[in-house]
């Protein structure tokens, strides 16, 4: 796969995905680690005299052009952490207006084109329509790993037309990804959370075969201890998926992998509830919500990752976002934190929700990668290498 160390592009004008979809909360950008991902590449690109169309989505505004999903609001961020005094701003993504600003640019300027995903042409994967753009340029870079599950235009089209090579981020994503699959040392352990079983079947099916041990928590608990014939309350759970949790827990044992469920939760009567009540696993009452793993649950989870060799972690374990319900997720941070240098314990996490609780716990240190993909991350841990990086692979046109 060619990329940017393999691969000296001087002078040339480059059609750059990068994954712009940040966390956007009441105005402010509450993390701009996709911002700081492509620093790397941009920066070589820049050096290098070209001139850069950064393509990026926001939202999901589904082809239709929808104000609150403007990209307008990252420029001043994107010129912040590029260290740019300029960076144009394309609103319309149509042949006559990129040639337009390719003439007004100077050799190493840098600009933002608006949503992609305000043109009907992303989704459909309008191949005329990547022809036409791709005419106008003489690079297509992919930097946006998180984004590369899409099988749309700006992922998989534009390589169709023009030679195609990867950013630093999306070689740094593979790279650290794969390279913890692929060195497997026992015994390793998964902590999988979230809210829905349904997301991540796959995932689980995937990592039994793989792991040791594999702990599950948040809502998808409840959906096992149904199917154990535990009684949830009020708690979210997917009941047509009963018998998948029972094949998934007889997968288990066929593989000799641990599974390790809730011994004892933490209840509310609902998100918001302050007082929560700890709970057996057979003591929860009708009116309540299972919110967290409870304390005993917690410990096992914690012993079993002193005892790894390696540890993958997706997705909460409890409703991290409502205090106290943060305690359990938290807590596995927090050991993580502690414990896999001293112990040479290989860590890897990703998904959105994944990465705010560490970060919230500043808990970074104790990971030898977090990625900064969400539905990608999950993908590529199925076993499934994504269209994007298909389409940087069999791109011939350099
Ligand atoms: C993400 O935020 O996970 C990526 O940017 C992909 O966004 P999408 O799920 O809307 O395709
Ligand atoms: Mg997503």
């Amino acid at each position: 796969m060619k990329n940017l160390k393999n691969y000296n592009i001087k002078d040339k004008k480059i059609l750059f995905r990068a994954d712009l979809n940040v966390p956007f909360i009441d105005g402010v950008i509450t993390d701009t680690s996709r911002i700081q991902a492509i620093k790397s590449s941009i920066e070589i690109l820049i050096s290098n005299k070209n001139k850069i169309f950064l393509m990026a989505h926001f939202g999901r505004p589904k082809g239709e052009i929808v104000e609150k999903y403007s990209l307008n609001f990252i420029l001043p961020s994107l010129k912040e952490t590029l260290n740019l005094d300029k960076v144009y701003f394309l609103d319309k993504f149509d042949h006559d207006s990129v040639e337009k600003i390719i003439n007004e640019m100077q050799a190493g300027n840098l600009c933002l084109i608006e949503n992609i995903r305000f043109l009907k042409e992303e989704e459909n994967i309008d191949l005329n329509f990547a022809k036409k753009i791709s005419s106008l340029f003489d690079v297509y870079v992919n930097d946006a790993f998180s984004a590369s599950h899409r099988n749309h235009t700006s992922i998989t089209g534009f390589p169709k037309f023009l030679p195609a090579v990867a950013g630093n981020h999306m070689m740094l994503e593979i790279n650290s990804i794969n390279s913890f699959l692929n060195n497997t040392k026992k015994p390793n352990m998964a902590i999988v959370g979230g809210s829905k079983i349904s997301t991540k079947i796959q995932l689980l099916n995937n990592m039994i075969e793989q792991f040791s041990a594999v702990a599950i928590g948040g809502a998808m608990a409840n959906t096992f201890l149904l199917a154990n014939n535990y009684l949830v309350g009020k708690s979210l759970v997917e009941k047509n998926l009963i018998q998948e949790a029972n094949n998934i827990q007889l997968k288990a044992a066929k593989f000799n992998c641990e599974l390790l469920l809730p011994v004892d939760v933490v209840c509310g009567k609902n998100i918001h509830d302050t007082n929560p009540i700890h709970r057996k696993i057979d003591e929860v009452l009708p009116k309540e919500m299972i919110l967290d793993i409870g304390e005993a649950s917690k410990q096992s989870i914690n012993n079993k990752i002193i005892n790894s060799k390696m540890v993958l972690w997706n997705g909460p374990v409890g409703a991290f976002e409502f205090k106290p319900y943060d305690n359990a997720t938290n807590a596995i941070a927090n050991t993580i934190k502690l414990n896999a240098k001293k112990l040479n314990i290989n860590t890897l996490a990703g998904g959105g929700d994944t990465v705010s609780a560490i970060k919230n716990t500043h808990a970074e240190d104790g990971f030898d990668y977090i990625s900064n993909a969400g539905g990608a991350f999950l993908e590529w841990l199925e076993g499934n290498e994504s269209p994007g990086v298909k389409s940087l692979k069999e791109n011939n046109l350099i």
